[in-house]
């Protein structure tokens, strides 16, 4: 499956992060940071992801590069188109070209959070994924993620159910439910 490395929507830019600079990897690191003590409640790789040297080695130089060329995951870092402002990142992981299917993951630092980017984010790319092939595509979250859960709802993805007490937390120091959302190709606009 291909997906392009650009995808353009009504206010946003999904941009794949490449080349991996250290440069681009400290614009990342440094949005990060302004959100850290929220993106850590849901996301586990903010908590190793402490320096700038981090987001290059484990983030661009690894994720990104090994998933854009085996076609894995599909990792895009979210731009404002007015400003080029970086204002977060979502992924087209776990794609099987078999199944035809994949996961979205997203997040915004916390100064974009209630313009409803992501919901335009999801829709963009999901649009864009469902044209290069692929039947079905998965939300995952917490259930107690009330934003997370809020935009796969509104993207008008289905709750198939609940895995009960199927993650270790590390911050609440719990076993937690994750709901599992899909959208099928035919249920999209
Ligand atoms: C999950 C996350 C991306 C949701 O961000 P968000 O801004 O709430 O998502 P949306 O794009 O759906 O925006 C909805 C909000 O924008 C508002 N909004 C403003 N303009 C809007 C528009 N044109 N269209 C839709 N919503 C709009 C909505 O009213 C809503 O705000 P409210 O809930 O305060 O009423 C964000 O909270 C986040 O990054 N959280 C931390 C990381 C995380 O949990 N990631 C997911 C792991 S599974």
């Amino acid at each position: 499956m291909e997906m392009p490395e650009k995808i353009i929507s009504e206010r946003l830019i999904l941009e794949r992060p490449f080349p991996a600079s250290f440069e681009l990897a400290e614009e990342i690191f440094a949005k990060v940071e302004t959100s850290r003590s929220t993106l850590r409640l849901w996301l586990p790789w903010v908590d190793k992801t402490l320096r700038a040297e981090d987001e290059f080695t484990n983030y661009l130089a690894t994720y990104c590069l090994d998933g854009w060329k085996n076609k894995s995951g599909f990792p895009y870092i979210i731009r404002l188109k007015d400003t080029n402002e970086l204002i977060g990142g979502i992924d087209l992981m776990s794609v099987n070209e078999q199944s035809k299917s994949g996961e979205i993951g997203y997040y915004l630092c916390n100064s974009a959070v209630g313009f409803g980017y992501m919901q335009e984010a999801v829709k963009s790319l999901e649009k864009t994924a469902f044209e290069a092939g692929l039947n079905r595509i998965v939300i995952k979250n917490d259930t107690k993620n009330t934003r997370s859960v809020n935009v796969a709802k509104h993207c008008g993805y289905h709750l198939d159910g609940i895995m009960r007490q199927d993650r270790w937390s590390d911050i609440s120091q719990e076993l937690r439910d994750s709901n599992v959302f899909s959208k099928l190709k035919n249920e999209a606009n």
